[in-house]
């Protein structure tokens, strides 16, 4: 057999096994995984020197140049999102083709195409955002982009500009059973968040800090058991996206209990941040503002626990990439605007791998292997992309990342690839940091520069996620009304 490229003394990880090999690569696939692979006169050698070689990873919740109303915008496009992900060892990205109420679903993804086309340097996938099921998107795009690999939609609880009454949930719900499709859900009680917001403004309260106070953890708590109980009518798998601590986890706990097919998924911010983080002095803390906001101490804890005992599916950075210093941005028409204006959201898509790394696997929180799944494996199989994608296997894409874990590594802004003008994790010191990615088997990240070029990156459509499939037959709604009976 002959090799493009071997990867040699690989301590290779994945989501089940460890285990030192060669890595054997042509045509952009592992073709061989052995020990002493034997190079032909062509091949390339990396030299992995026995450090751990994972996935590169899959950010299964990312926002890349995603239409934002004016003067709202996104920072990144897909030439620095996809840059930033490559160097911090992610070799897909799944970000939101977004429908805009009154808008067509089928427009946003062509538009969202357009966006992508000759600037991406990793693969991605769309995932989908339904702000307005009306007849059409529910009886002809939605069903006609899923076939198309699009096969996961986001649904919102909360803001004005997405939001879905209960039900509409339902019926989105209904379809996403019958098409086999990953429903995604973001639970914030609205109106609760609209009463309490109100009554802080009224009461002069307007700095970064009280973002959080808006949103408190019972808003999220509340709105993740209906989540879990629209679900349950119709049996329909959902996923609980970027979970903030306890209070959400124990209802998922409570309804993975029951036997409910609910997933979830955390970010790093809901680990490393604090509500202290909003609330610094000045306006600073609006770097922090996202939703659901970070909580506290014993929260993160109750997080790393959940992550340790298998509750969670996997972390995702949910990248929403807004400049601090920006009339674009956090400092919405260049001043600082009252909490309800600074745009929700925080840069992450280089640091999530690193981060998790370093603070979960090196520390002993985490086994290896469990990064693997939560970084890459379990996204490809809740969105239909395993095993071409999240794993290291005979017939998988060449995606991979070679760790470093000799050296401290301080994260700075100035040495991150996103377009962002900070990160929320200025001055970390992690103790791992990729020192190559490779995507399809070409190097997009040295360990000192970004190597890959845009245009690379490959549209993947998904299949419809097994992990998608209703428990029952008929189940659901059908057996509440006793219609099989
Ligand atoms: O604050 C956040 N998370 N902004 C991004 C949009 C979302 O809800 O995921
Ligand atoms: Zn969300
Ligand atoms: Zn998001
Ligand atoms: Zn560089």
């Amino acid at each position: 057999m002959s090799f493009d490229l071997i990867v040699r003394r690989a301590h290779v990880a994945t989501a089940g096994d460890v285990f030192d090999a060669d890595i054997g690569i042509t045509g952009g696939r592992i073709v061989a995984l052995a020990q002493s692979l034997v190079a032909g006169p062509a091949t390339r050698e990396i030299d992995a020197a026995g450090r751990f070689v994972t996935p590169g990873g899959i950010d299964a919740h990312c926002h890349v140049d995603q239409p934002m109303l004016p003067p709202v915008r996104m920072a990144d496009d897909f030439e620095t999102g996809t840059r930033s992900a490559a160097c911090g060892g992610t070799t897909t990205i799944i970000p939101f083709a977004a429908q805009a109420k009154g808008g067509s679903l089928r427009a946003a993804v062509t538009d969202y195409h357009q966006r992508a086309a000759g600037k991406a340097s990793v693969d991605y996938a769309f995932h989908l955002i339904v702000a307005d099921p009306t007849p059409q998107v529910l009886q002809h795009e939605l069903p006609e982009l899923i076939a198309e690999g699009c096969t996961s939609f986001k649904m919102y609880m909360t803001y004005d500009d997405l939001k879905l009454a209960d039900g509409q949930i339902l019926q989105v719900l209904e379809l996403a059973r019958r098409e086999q499709a990953m429903a995604m859900i973001h639970a914030e009680n609205s109106d609760a968040i609209a009463f309490l917001t109100e009554r802080l403004l009224a009461a002069g309260k307007t700095a970064p800090g009280y973002h959080g106070l808006s949103r408190p953890a019972p808003v999220e708590r509340e709105a993740t058991h209906r989540a879990i109980t629209l679900s349950e009518l119709l049996d329909v798998p959902i996923l609980i996206v970027h979970v903030s601590g306890g209070e959400a986890i124990e209802q998922i706990r409570w309804a993975r209990g029951k036997g409910l097919n609910i997933h979830a998924e955390t970010c790093p911010q809901y680990l490393f941040l604090t509500q202290d983080d909003l609330a610094t002095t000045g306006f600073g803390g609006a770097r922090c503002v996202c939703s659901p906001p970070p909580r506290d101490k014993a929260n993160q804890q109750v997080v790393w626990d959940a992550l340790a005992d298998g509750l969670f599916t996997v972390v995702s950075s949910d990248h929403a990439p807004f400049n601090y210093d920006d009339p674009n941005g956090k400092r919405l028409g260049g001043r600082e605007p009252p909490f309800p204006y600074i745009p929700n959201g925080i840069p992450g898509l280089e640091t999530r791998m690193p981060l998790l790394f370093s603070e979960g696997v090196l520390t002993g929180r985490l086994s290896v292997q469990q990064f693997v799944a939560l970084t890459a494996t379990n996204a490809a199989h809740l969105y239909g992309l395993y095993p071409r994608k999240g794993t290291l296997a005979v017939g998988s894409d060449a995606d991979l990342v070679i760790w470093d874990t000799g050296q401290p590594h301080v994260i700075r802004n100035e040495h991150l690839h996103h377009n962002v003008d900070y990160t929320p994790y200025e001055g970390r010191e992690l103790q791992a940091w990729p020192a190559l990615t490779l995507l399809r088997g070409q190097v997009v990240w040295d360990g000192q520069h970004f190597t890959g070029t845009p245009g690379q990156g490959q549209f993947l459509r998904c299949d419809r996620p097994a992990l998608a499939r209703p428990r029952t037959r008929s189940g659901g709604w059908r057996q509440w009304l006793e219609l099989d009976a």
